[in-house]
């Protein structure tokens, strides 16, 4: 019988060194694209999927995530006081029913696989997303619904993967790939970080998993992958055979906002979805692409 898919871990313990001095003392998934902080968007696309339970791996410094989730009375009165009723409302749709928010920490940022490591007694033996807030995923049905749904189809583990360049391989966790009919993909190996020359496509996972309990039982050997850090994606290799695994090409676009530039064009993409500001959007952009053209001088 396939459990059905009720929690996820969201690792926010990172140092965000790629964003300082903007994270010295605030959370790199505080950072808000347009108007939300990427926390949410990573909460609201969970419950999308239908998950009710969150557990935040934090570490010193990240109280302000699980603020965020909680009611702010005094600001809700004064909202409600001046007749900001839209706000208010914006401000309710983000509360999460009690109890469905738990936060464990993580001591040292040991990596990835350490930072979900730390959530095993939350997961317990059912299946879980991970989220990480600093990819974020624009498309028409939620990334994590649709790995959801791939989940149901499978039972077993299922990746996020998009393509890219060969010469980037090793900046990222790439497949060795078996069968593959154009969205789902058998999943044979995993390498974290390889080398062009050595990478086995150039498939790559991006920050959505559905995986299984089991993980928690390879990620305790506390093995040093890349970059000597606890790799998720080595404890992954390790459940590949013993449940099935696979890869999906999801419908949408990702942004890296732990990196600058896809921070900058996440905020582009989003702002031109929004009605209320995609026309002076576009109509600066206009003027930028217009001084990009023009030679200066
Ligand atoms: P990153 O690789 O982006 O690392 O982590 P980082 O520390 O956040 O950022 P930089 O590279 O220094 O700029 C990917 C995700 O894994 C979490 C991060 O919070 C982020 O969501 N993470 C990473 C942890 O929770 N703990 C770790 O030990 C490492």
């Amino acid at each position: 019988m396939i459990k059905k898919l009720r929690k996820a871990v969201l690792p926010v313990a990172g140092l965000g060194t790629r964003f300082l001095p903007a994270t010295k003392a605030t959370a790199k998934e505080m950072l808000p694209v347009v108007d939300k902080p990427l926390i949410q968007y990573a909460v609201e696309e969970a419950r999308a999927a239908g998950i009710e339970q969150f557990c935040l791996v934090t570490g010193r410094g990240k109280t302000a995530l699980v603020e965020h989730f909680d009611i702010a009375y005094e600001l809700e009165a004064t909202l409600k006081e001046r007749g900001k009723h839209r706000e208010l409302r914006d401000l309710r749709e983000n509360h999460l029913p009690p109890g469905a928010i738990a936060t464990v920490r993580q001591q040292e940022p040991l990596g990835l696989g350490h930072a979900i490591w730390c959530a095993r007694a939350f997961i317990g033996d059912d299946p879980f997303a991970i989220l990480l807030p600093d990819d974020l995923v624009l498309a028409d049905t939620p990334c994590t619904k649709q790995l959801a749904d791939a989940y149901y189809e499978t039972g077993g583990c299922v990746v996020a993967v998009s393509e890219v360049p060969h010469e980037q391989t090793n900046r990222y966790g790439i497949l060795a790939i078996g069968h593959d009919d154009g969205r789902l993909v058998e999943v044979l190996g995993l390498v974290e970080k390889p080398k062009p020359e050595v990478a086995p496509s150039n498939l790559s996972i991006i920050g959505r998993y559905v995986l299984m309990p089991q993980v928690m039982e390879y990620l305790s050997r506390m093995e040093r992958g890349a970059g000597n850090e606890v790799q998720l994606t080595d404890a992954m290799a390790k459940l590949i055979g013993q449940v099935p695994f696979h890869g999906l090409r999801y419908e949408g676009r990702r942004f890296d906002c732990g990196d600058k530039v896809g921070f900058l064009e996440a905020q582009i993409a989003f702002a031109l979805k929004r009605p209320d500001l995609a026309p002076a959007v576009r109509a600066f952009l206009k003027t930028y692409m217009h001084e990009c053209a023009t030679p200066a001088g």
